[in-house]
Protein backbone atom coordinates (compact mmCIF):
# COMPACT_ATOMS: atom_id res chain seq x y z
CA UNK A 1 0.00 0.00 0.00
CA UNK A 2 1.50 3.59 -0.74
CA UNK A 3 1.84 5.88 2.27
CA UNK A 4 2.03 9.15 -0.18
CA UNK A 5 0.14 10.33 -2.51
CA UNK A 6 1.30 12.74 -5.77
CA UNK A 7 -2.01 14.99 -7.29
CA UNK A 8 -2.07 15.80 -10.91
CA UNK A 9 -4.18 18.48 -12.11
CA UNK A 10 -4.43 18.41 -16.31
CA UNK A 11 -6.42 20.93 -18.43
CA UNK A 12 -9.48 19.70 -19.85
CA UNK A 13 -9.84 16.97 -16.99
CA UNK A 14 -12.23 18.60 -14.20
CA UNK A 15 -11.02 16.56 -11.00
CA UNK A 16 -7.76 16.62 -9.47
CA UNK A 17 -5.91 12.82 -10.32
CA UNK A 18 -4.71 11.18 -6.96
CA UNK A 19 -1.92 8.93 -7.79
CA UNK A 20 -0.23 6.61 -5.19
CA UNK A 21 3.22 6.87 -4.78
CA UNK A 22 5.43 4.05 -3.22
CA UNK A 23 9.04 3.88 -1.81
CA UNK A 24 11.57 1.60 -2.37
CA UNK A 25 13.91 0.13 0.37
CA UNK A 26 15.96 2.88 -0.76
CA UNK A 27 16.08 5.22 -4.00
CA UNK A 28 13.39 7.28 -5.42
CA UNK A 29 9.94 7.28 -4.98
CA UNK A 30 7.70 6.33 -7.99
CA UNK A 31 4.27 7.35 -8.66
CA UNK A 32 1.90 4.98 -9.79
CA UNK A 33 0.59 6.06 -13.51
CA UNK A 34 -1.66 3.03 -13.79
CA UNK A 35 -4.98 4.42 -13.61
CA UNK A 36 -4.29 7.35 -15.91
CA UNK A 37 -4.99 5.09 -19.01
CA UNK A 38 -8.36 5.06 -17.52
CA UNK A 39 -8.79 8.90 -17.57
CA UNK A 40 -7.29 8.60 -21.41
CA UNK A 41 -3.94 9.89 -20.90
CA UNK A 42 -0.74 8.28 -21.35
CA UNK A 43 2.99 9.31 -19.68
CA UNK A 44 5.57 10.41 -22.34
CA UNK A 45 9.12 9.41 -21.70
CA UNK A 46 11.10 8.63 -24.46
CA UNK A 47 14.39 6.47 -23.50
CA UNK A 48 12.77 5.47 -20.02
CA UNK A 49 14.22 8.54 -18.09
CA UNK A 50 12.22 8.62 -15.14
CA UNK A 51 9.89 5.35 -15.87
CA UNK A 52 10.14 2.37 -13.40
CA UNK A 53 8.91 -0.51 -15.83
CA UNK A 54 9.17 -3.23 -12.45
CA UNK A 55 9.45 -3.74 -9.31
CA UNK A 56 12.71 -5.80 -8.26
CA UNK A 57 14.81 -6.67 -5.50
CA UNK A 58 18.29 -7.52 -7.75
CA UNK A 59 20.30 -4.52 -7.92
CA UNK A 60 20.16 -1.22 -6.82
CA UNK A 61 22.16 1.63 -8.74
CA UNK A 62 22.80 5.23 -7.29
CA UNK A 63 24.47 7.41 -9.90
CA UNK A 64 24.96 10.74 -8.39
CA UNK A 65 26.89 8.15 -5.60
CA UNK A 66 28.39 5.28 -8.36
CA UNK A 67 27.13 3.05 -5.92
CA UNK A 68 25.79 -0.56 -7.46
CA UNK A 69 24.78 -3.00 -5.01
CA UNK A 70 24.09 -6.65 -6.29
CA UNK A 71 21.62 -7.93 -3.38
CA UNK A 72 22.66 -5.29 -1.35
CA UNK A 73 26.40 -6.00 -1.88
CA UNK A 74 28.43 -3.13 -2.61
CA UNK A 75 30.51 -4.29 -6.33
CA UNK A 76 33.62 -3.40 -5.33
CA UNK A 77 33.60 -5.76 -1.91
CA UNK A 78 32.12 -8.72 -4.35
CA UNK A 79 34.75 -7.55 -6.56
CA UNK A 80 37.48 -8.05 -3.76
CA UNK A 81 35.93 -10.68 -1.75
CA UNK A 82 33.88 -12.84 -4.05
CA UNK A 83 34.27 -14.55 -7.47
CA UNK A 84 31.81 -14.26 -10.84
CA UNK A 85 30.05 -17.90 -10.32
CA UNK A 86 29.29 -16.83 -6.42
CA UNK A 87 27.89 -13.68 -7.84
CA UNK A 88 25.65 -15.40 -10.43
CA UNK A 89 24.44 -17.83 -7.35
CA UNK A 90 23.68 -14.55 -5.57
CA UNK A 91 21.60 -13.18 -8.18
CA UNK A 92 19.88 -16.04 -9.30
CA UNK A 93 19.05 -16.99 -5.03
CA UNK A 94 19.04 -13.67 -3.43
CA UNK A 95 21.84 -14.40 -0.97
CA UNK A 96 25.06 -15.34 -1.26
CA UNK A 97 25.86 -19.23 -1.04
CA UNK A 98 26.77 -21.70 1.84
CA UNK A 99 30.01 -23.23 1.35
CA UNK A 100 27.63 -26.93 0.53
CA UNK A 101 25.62 -24.63 -1.75
CA UNK A 102 28.21 -23.14 -3.80
CA UNK A 103 30.35 -26.42 -4.18
CA UNK A 104 26.61 -27.74 -6.06
CA UNK A 105 26.54 -24.57 -7.88
CA UNK A 106 30.04 -24.92 -9.76
CA UNK A 107 29.72 -28.66 -10.04
CA UNK A 108 26.44 -28.13 -11.81
CA UNK A 109 27.46 -25.56 -13.69
CA UNK A 110 30.92 -27.89 -14.75
CA UNK A 111 28.52 -30.27 -15.52
CA UNK A 112 26.52 -28.45 -18.46
CA UNK A 113 29.53 -26.70 -19.95
CA UNK A 114 29.87 -28.83 -23.36
CA UNK A 115 27.08 -28.06 -25.67
CA UNK A 116 24.88 -30.76 -27.85
CA UNK A 117 27.54 -32.01 -30.65
CA UNK A 118 24.69 -31.41 -33.52
CA UNK A 119 24.96 -27.65 -32.17
CA UNK A 120 28.10 -27.05 -33.50
CA UNK A 121 27.17 -27.76 -37.43
CA UNK A 122 25.47 -25.03 -37.24
CA UNK A 123 28.68 -22.81 -37.73
CA UNK A 124 29.26 -23.98 -40.69
CA UNK A 125 26.14 -22.21 -42.08
CA UNK A 126 28.36 -18.92 -40.76
CA UNK A 127 30.85 -16.73 -43.06
CA UNK A 128 34.18 -17.00 -41.19
CA UNK A 129 34.00 -13.56 -41.51
CA UNK A 130 30.80 -13.23 -39.68
CA UNK A 131 30.95 -11.01 -36.39
CA UNK A 132 31.37 -13.20 -33.48
CA UNK A 133 27.70 -11.16 -31.98
CA UNK A 134 25.92 -12.13 -35.29
CA UNK A 135 26.80 -16.05 -34.63
CA UNK A 136 26.02 -15.51 -31.24
CA UNK A 137 21.97 -14.29 -31.24
CA UNK A 138 22.21 -17.24 -34.02
CA UNK A 139 23.22 -20.25 -31.58
CA UNK A 140 22.35 -19.14 -28.23
CA UNK A 141 18.82 -18.40 -29.67
CA UNK A 142 19.17 -22.05 -31.26
CA UNK A 143 19.84 -23.51 -27.88
CA UNK A 144 16.02 -23.75 -27.45
CA UNK A 145 15.98 -26.16 -30.24
CA UNK A 146 17.72 -28.53 -28.30
CA UNK A 147 16.59 -28.59 -24.82
CA UNK A 148 12.93 -28.80 -25.16
CA UNK A 149 13.30 -30.73 -21.05
CA UNK A 150 13.64 -27.11 -19.69
CA UNK A 151 11.41 -24.99 -21.52
CA UNK A 152 8.59 -24.72 -19.32
CA UNK A 153 8.52 -21.34 -18.12
CA UNK A 154 5.72 -22.32 -15.58
CA UNK A 155 8.49 -24.83 -13.61
CA UNK A 156 10.04 -23.48 -11.37
CA UNK A 157 12.89 -26.23 -11.54
CA UNK A 158 12.88 -26.01 -15.62
CA UNK A 159 13.63 -22.08 -15.27
CA UNK A 160 17.13 -23.01 -12.86
CA UNK A 161 18.12 -25.74 -15.32
CA UNK A 162 17.74 -22.75 -18.34
CA UNK A 163 19.83 -21.11 -16.01
CA UNK A 164 22.15 -23.23 -15.11
CA UNK A 165 22.64 -24.17 -19.00
CA UNK A 166 23.07 -20.58 -20.19
CA UNK A 167 25.81 -19.40 -17.67
CA UNK A 168 27.35 -22.67 -18.12
CA UNK A 169 26.96 -22.79 -22.41
CA UNK A 170 27.97 -19.09 -22.80
CA UNK A 171 31.93 -19.08 -22.71
CA UNK A 172 31.96 -22.60 -24.88
CA UNK A 173 29.90 -20.89 -27.26
CA UNK A 174 31.52 -17.52 -26.94
CA UNK A 175 35.23 -19.77 -27.72
CA UNK A 176 33.42 -22.05 -30.64
CA UNK A 177 32.93 -18.71 -32.11
CA UNK A 178 36.44 -17.32 -32.30
CA UNK A 179 37.94 -20.95 -33.08
CA UNK A 180 35.33 -20.98 -36.68
CA UNK A 181 36.87 -17.15 -36.90
CA UNK A 182 40.65 -18.32 -37.12
CA UNK A 183 39.91 -22.35 -38.78
CA UNK A 184 41.35 -23.53 -35.73
CA UNK A 185 39.29 -26.52 -34.19
CA UNK A 186 36.99 -26.00 -31.19
CA UNK A 187 38.11 -26.71 -27.65
CA UNK A 188 35.55 -28.78 -25.17
CA UNK A 189 35.52 -27.49 -22.10
CA UNK A 190 38.24 -29.30 -18.85
CA UNK A 191 36.21 -29.93 -15.81
CA UNK A 192 39.45 -29.68 -14.04
CA UNK A 193 39.24 -26.01 -14.50
CA UNK A 194 37.47 -22.69 -13.09
CA UNK A 195 35.12 -21.19 -14.97
CA UNK A 196 37.22 -18.29 -16.44
CA UNK A 197 40.42 -20.43 -16.60
CA UNK A 198 38.25 -22.81 -18.97
CA UNK A 199 37.40 -19.94 -20.97
CA UNK A 200 40.54 -18.94 -21.79
CA UNK A 201 41.47 -22.74 -22.57
CA UNK A 202 38.77 -23.09 -25.15
CA UNK A 203 39.75 -19.66 -26.21
CA UNK A 204 43.56 -19.60 -26.74
CA UNK A 205 44.51 -23.79 -26.43
CA UNK A 206 44.49 -26.14 -29.67
CA UNK A 207 44.49 -29.92 -29.47
CA UNK A 208 48.16 -30.06 -30.16
CA UNK A 209 49.38 -27.49 -27.22
CA UNK A 210 47.75 -26.77 -23.71
CA UNK A 211 49.64 -24.40 -22.44
CA UNK A 212 49.10 -23.54 -18.98
CA UNK A 213 46.56 -20.43 -17.79
CA UNK A 214 47.90 -17.26 -15.91
CA UNK A 215 46.40 -17.18 -12.67
CA UNK A 216 46.33 -13.03 -12.77
CA UNK A 217 45.06 -13.31 -16.82
CA UNK A 218 42.40 -15.87 -15.20
CA UNK A 219 41.23 -13.58 -12.35
CA UNK A 220 41.19 -10.12 -14.33
CA UNK A 221 38.51 -12.50 -16.73
CA UNK A 222 37.03 -13.48 -13.48
CA UNK A 223 36.80 -10.02 -12.96
CA UNK A 224 35.75 -8.80 -16.06
CA UNK A 225 32.91 -11.60 -15.96
CA UNK A 226 31.70 -10.37 -12.44
CA UNK A 227 32.23 -6.83 -12.69
CA UNK A 228 29.32 -7.17 -16.44
CA UNK A 229 26.97 -9.39 -14.14
CA UNK A 230 23.85 -7.10 -14.09
CA UNK A 231 23.21 -3.71 -14.28
CA UNK A 232 19.66 -3.17 -13.21
CA UNK A 233 17.11 -2.26 -15.81
CA UNK A 234 19.61 -1.42 -18.96
CA UNK A 235 18.63 -1.73 -22.68
CA UNK A 236 19.48 -5.67 -23.11
CA UNK A 237 17.85 -6.80 -19.78
CA UNK A 238 14.79 -4.51 -20.36
CA UNK A 239 14.60 -6.11 -23.60
CA UNK A 240 14.85 -9.84 -21.96
CA UNK A 241 12.53 -8.74 -19.65
CA UNK A 242 10.11 -7.50 -22.64
CA UNK A 243 10.59 -10.55 -24.83
CA UNK A 244 10.07 -12.77 -21.54
CA UNK A 245 6.60 -11.25 -20.67
CA UNK A 246 5.71 -12.60 -23.97
CA UNK A 247 6.15 -16.41 -22.50
CA UNK A 248 9.38 -16.57 -24.94
CA UNK A 249 11.28 -19.04 -23.66
CA UNK A 250 14.67 -18.59 -22.10
CA UNK A 251 17.14 -19.03 -24.88
CA UNK A 252 14.82 -16.98 -27.35
CA UNK A 253 14.82 -13.99 -24.78
CA UNK A 254 18.42 -14.27 -23.72
CA UNK A 255 19.59 -14.40 -27.28
CA UNK A 256 17.75 -10.72 -27.86
CA UNK A 257 19.59 -9.41 -24.77
CA UNK A 258 22.64 -9.93 -26.80
CA UNK A 259 20.85 -8.30 -30.06
CA UNK A 260 20.05 -4.95 -27.90
CA UNK A 261 23.54 -5.58 -26.34
CA UNK A 262 25.28 -5.47 -29.45
CA UNK A 263 24.79 -1.56 -30.22
CA UNK A 264 27.57 1.19 -29.46
CA UNK A 265 25.88 2.64 -27.21
CA UNK A 266 25.39 -0.25 -24.95
CA UNK A 267 27.85 -3.32 -24.74
CA UNK A 268 29.42 -2.70 -28.24
CA UNK A 269 31.39 0.11 -26.10
CA UNK A 270 33.89 -1.77 -25.73
CA UNK A 271 35.06 -2.93 -29.28
CA UNK A 272 34.14 0.64 -30.34
CA UNK A 273 36.69 1.73 -27.62
CA UNK A 274 39.65 -0.32 -29.19
CA UNK A 275 38.67 1.09 -33.06
CA UNK A 276 38.65 4.76 -31.57
CA UNK A 277 42.13 4.05 -30.47
CA UNK A 278 43.37 2.60 -33.64
CA UNK A 279 41.41 5.63 -35.17
CA UNK A 280 43.55 7.94 -33.10
CA UNK A 281 46.29 5.90 -33.84
CA UNK A 282 49.74 8.02 -32.56
CA UNK A 283 49.52 10.13 -29.14
CA UNK A 284 49.84 13.46 -31.35
CA UNK A 285 46.29 12.59 -32.75
CA UNK A 286 44.42 12.79 -28.88
CA UNK A 287 43.65 16.95 -29.06
CA UNK A 288 42.43 16.46 -32.18
CA UNK A 289 40.13 13.76 -31.41
CA UNK A 290 38.94 15.19 -27.84
CA UNK A 291 38.63 18.58 -29.65
CA UNK A 292 36.07 16.60 -32.15
CA UNK A 293 34.32 14.67 -29.17
CA UNK A 294 33.67 18.88 -27.48
CA UNK A 295 32.10 19.85 -31.37
CA UNK A 296 28.43 20.11 -31.06
CA UNK A 297 28.70 20.01 -34.98
CA UNK A 298 30.62 16.43 -34.87
CA UNK A 299 28.54 13.72 -33.87
CA UNK A 300 31.64 11.91 -32.79
CA UNK A 301 31.81 10.99 -29.20
CA UNK A 302 34.90 9.28 -26.79
CA UNK A 303 33.92 5.71 -26.37
CA UNK A 304 33.96 4.16 -23.28
CA UNK A 305 33.33 8.11 -22.03
CA UNK A 306 30.18 9.09 -20.12
CA UNK A 307 27.18 6.91 -18.41
CA UNK A 308 23.42 6.74 -18.40
CA UNK A 309 23.12 6.52 -15.15
CA UNK A 310 26.41 7.21 -13.49
CA UNK A 311 26.85 10.80 -13.77
CA UNK A 312 30.20 11.30 -10.83
CA UNK A 313 31.85 7.77 -11.26
CA UNK A 314 31.81 4.24 -12.83
CA UNK A 315 32.02 2.14 -9.52
CA UNK A 316 33.22 -1.10 -11.33
CA UNK A 317 35.32 1.33 -13.11
CA UNK A 318 37.18 1.76 -10.60
CA UNK A 319 37.77 -1.72 -9.76
CA UNK A 320 38.11 -2.79 -13.56
CA UNK A 321 41.30 0.13 -13.74
CA UNK A 322 43.27 -2.36 -10.83
CA UNK A 323 42.69 -5.38 -13.00
CA UNK A 324 43.84 -3.37 -15.92
CA UNK A 325 47.15 -2.33 -14.21
CA UNK A 326 48.07 -5.72 -12.96
CA UNK A 327 47.46 -7.34 -16.26
CA UNK A 328 49.60 -4.58 -18.05
CA UNK A 329 52.37 -5.40 -15.58
CA UNK A 330 51.83 -9.36 -15.77
CA UNK A 331 51.94 -9.21 -19.55
CA UNK A 332 54.83 -6.58 -19.62
CA UNK A 333 52.80 -4.02 -21.45
CA UNK A 334 52.97 -1.13 -19.77
CA UNK A 335 54.86 0.45 -23.02
CA UNK A 336 52.39 -0.89 -25.98
CA UNK A 337 51.46 1.89 -27.90
CA UNK A 338 48.01 1.76 -28.36
CA UNK A 339 47.47 1.23 -24.33
CA UNK A 340 49.84 4.54 -24.24
CA UNK A 341 46.90 6.30 -26.27
CA UNK A 342 44.52 5.39 -23.70
CA UNK A 343 46.29 5.79 -20.63
CA UNK A 344 46.91 9.48 -22.06
CA UNK A 345 43.14 9.99 -23.32
CA UNK A 346 42.03 9.18 -20.02
CA UNK A 347 44.00 11.46 -18.25
CA UNK A 348 43.23 14.33 -20.69
CA UNK A 349 39.52 13.58 -20.63
CA UNK A 350 39.12 13.61 -16.94
CA UNK A 351 40.89 16.88 -16.16
CA UNK A 352 39.22 18.44 -19.15
CA UNK A 353 36.53 21.14 -18.40
CA UNK A 354 34.21 19.92 -21.07
CA UNK A 355 34.76 16.11 -19.54
CA UNK A 356 34.37 17.50 -15.82
CA UNK A 357 31.01 19.45 -15.80
CA UNK A 358 28.77 16.69 -17.68
CA UNK A 359 30.04 14.22 -15.78
CA UNK A 360 31.68 11.67 -18.49
CA UNK A 361 34.42 10.02 -17.40
CA UNK A 362 35.94 6.33 -18.22
CA UNK A 363 33.49 3.78 -18.24
CA UNK A 364 33.63 0.01 -17.43
CA UNK A 365 34.35 -0.82 -21.22
CA UNK A 366 36.81 1.48 -21.61
CA UNK A 367 39.08 -0.71 -18.98
CA UNK A 368 37.57 -3.88 -19.68
CA UNK A 369 38.35 -2.62 -23.67
CA UNK A 370 42.37 -2.67 -22.75
CA UNK A 371 42.83 -5.47 -20.96
CA UNK A 372 40.96 -7.88 -23.31
CA UNK A 373 43.50 -6.38 -26.23
CA UNK A 374 45.93 -7.07 -23.50
CA UNK A 375 44.83 -10.55 -23.11
CA UNK A 376 44.59 -11.24 -26.65
CA UNK A 377 41.24 -11.32 -27.60
CA UNK A 378 40.46 -9.71 -30.51
CA UNK A 379 38.17 -6.82 -30.66
CA UNK A 380 35.52 -8.10 -32.18
CA UNK A 381 34.80 -10.45 -29.26
CA UNK A 382 34.76 -8.04 -26.42
CA UNK A 383 30.75 -7.55 -26.89
CA UNK A 384 30.69 -11.69 -26.82
CA UNK A 385 32.38 -11.41 -23.50
CA UNK A 386 29.99 -9.04 -22.02
CA UNK A 387 27.15 -11.10 -23.17
CA UNK A 388 28.60 -14.07 -21.22
CA UNK A 389 29.40 -12.19 -18.20
CA UNK A 390 25.87 -10.70 -18.51
CA UNK A 391 23.79 -14.01 -18.79
CA UNK A 392 23.26 -14.56 -14.82
CA UNK A 393 21.75 -10.85 -15.14
CA UNK A 394 19.67 -11.10 -17.51
CA UNK A 395 18.63 -14.53 -16.22
CA UNK A 396 17.76 -13.27 -13.14
CA UNK A 397 15.79 -10.33 -14.21
CA UNK A 398 13.16 -12.85 -16.04
CA UNK A 399 13.31 -15.18 -13.32
CA UNK A 400 12.00 -12.96 -11.45
CA UNK A 401 9.69 -11.68 -13.82
CA UNK A 402 8.20 -14.61 -14.45
CA UNK A 403 8.16 -16.13 -10.93
CA UNK A 404 5.44 -12.60 -10.36
CA UNK A 405 2.09 -10.99 -11.02
CA UNK A 406 3.38 -9.95 -14.48
CA UNK A 407 1.88 -8.63 -17.51
CA UNK A 408 3.41 -8.50 -21.56
CA UNK A 409 5.23 -5.42 -21.89
CA UNK A 410 3.37 -3.37 -23.97
CA UNK A 411 4.38 0.95 -23.88
CA UNK A 412 2.11 3.32 -25.60
CA UNK A 413 2.72 6.25 -27.72
CA UNK A 414 2.16 10.00 -28.42
CA UNK A 415 0.59 9.85 -32.09
CA UNK A 416 1.81 12.50 -34.49
CA UNK A 417 1.21 10.78 -37.89
CA UNK A 418 -1.93 11.54 -40.41
CA UNK A 419 -5.66 11.26 -38.37
CA UNK A 420 -7.90 9.13 -40.50
CA UNK A 421 -8.19 9.89 -44.04
CA UNK A 422 -9.91 7.63 -47.30
CA UNK A 423 -7.60 5.67 -49.54
CA UNK A 424 -8.38 8.07 -52.85
CA UNK A 425 -10.92 7.03 -55.04
N1 LIG B 1 31.93 12.04 -25.61
C1 LIG B 1 31.64 13.36 -25.74
N2 LIG B 1 30.50 13.94 -25.26
C2 LIG B 1 29.63 13.13 -24.64
C3 LIG B 1 29.88 11.76 -24.46
C4 LIG B 1 31.08 11.22 -24.96
N3 LIG B 1 31.35 9.92 -24.80
N4 LIG B 1 28.84 11.20 -23.79
C5 LIG B 1 27.97 12.21 -23.56
N5 LIG B 1 28.44 13.38 -24.07
C6 LIG B 1 27.84 14.72 -23.93
C7 LIG B 1 26.64 14.89 -24.84
O1 LIG B 1 27.02 15.42 -26.10
C8 LIG B 1 25.80 15.83 -24.03
O2 LIG B 1 26.36 17.12 -24.13
P1 LIG B 1 25.40 18.43 -24.06
O3 LIG B 1 24.78 18.41 -22.71
O4 LIG B 1 26.33 19.59 -24.27
O5 LIG B 1 24.41 18.28 -25.18
C9 LIG B 1 26.01 15.38 -22.59
O6 LIG B 1 27.31 14.78 -22.59
C10 LIG B 1 24.99 14.36 -22.09
O7 LIG B 1 24.93 13.29 -23.04
P2 LIG B 1 23.65 12.38 -23.29
O8 LIG B 1 23.72 11.80 -24.66
O9 LIG B 1 22.41 13.15 -22.92
O10 LIG B 1 23.88 11.26 -22.21
P3 LIG B 1 23.13 9.88 -22.16
O11 LIG B 1 22.94 9.58 -20.73
O12 LIG B 1 21.92 9.86 -23.02
O13 LIG B 1 24.18 8.88 -22.85
C11 LIG B 1 25.91 7.31 -23.16
C12 LIG B 1 24.99 8.00 -22.15
C13 LIG B 1 26.67 6.18 -22.46
C14 LIG B 1 25.07 6.68 -24.32
C15 LIG B 1 26.90 8.37 -23.73
O14 LIG B 1 27.66 8.93 -22.69
C16 LIG B 1 27.80 7.79 -24.83
O15 LIG B 1 27.40 7.74 -25.99
N6 LIG B 1 29.05 7.32 -24.44
C17 LIG B 1 29.94 6.68 -25.36
C18 LIG B 1 29.53 5.23 -25.55
C19 LIG B 1 29.86 4.37 -24.33
O16 LIG B 1 30.97 4.41 -23.82
N7 LIG B 1 28.87 3.57 -23.92
C20 LIG B 1 29.07 2.59 -22.85
C21 LIG B 1 28.21 2.85 -21.67
S1 LIG B 1 28.73 1.84 -20.28
C22 LIG B 1 28.28 0.23 -20.70
C23 LIG B 1 26.87 -0.09 -20.42
O17 LIG B 1 26.47 -0.07 -19.23
O18 LIG B 1 26.17 -0.44 -21.38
Amino acid sequence: MADKKATLKVDGIEEVLELPVYEGSVGPDVVDVRSLTGKGLFTYDPGFVSTAATESKITYIDGAAGVLLHRGYPIDQLAEKSDYLETCFLLLHGELPSAEQKETFVSTIKNHTMVHEQLSHFFNGFRRDAHPMAIMCGVVGALSAFYHDSLDIHDEHHRMVSAHRLIAKMPTLAAMVYKYSIGQPFMYPQNELTYSENFLHMMFNTPCEEKKISPILAKAMDRIFLLHADHEQNASTSTVRLAGSTGANPFACIASGIAALWGPAHGGANEAVLNMLNEIGDESNIDAFVAKAKDKEDPFRLMGFGHRVYKNFDPRAKVMKQTCDEVLAELGMEDDPLLKIAMKLEKIATEDEYFIKRGLYPNVDFYSGIILKAIGIPTEMFTVIFATGRTPGWIAHWNEMISSDYRIGRPRQLYTGYPKRDYPA
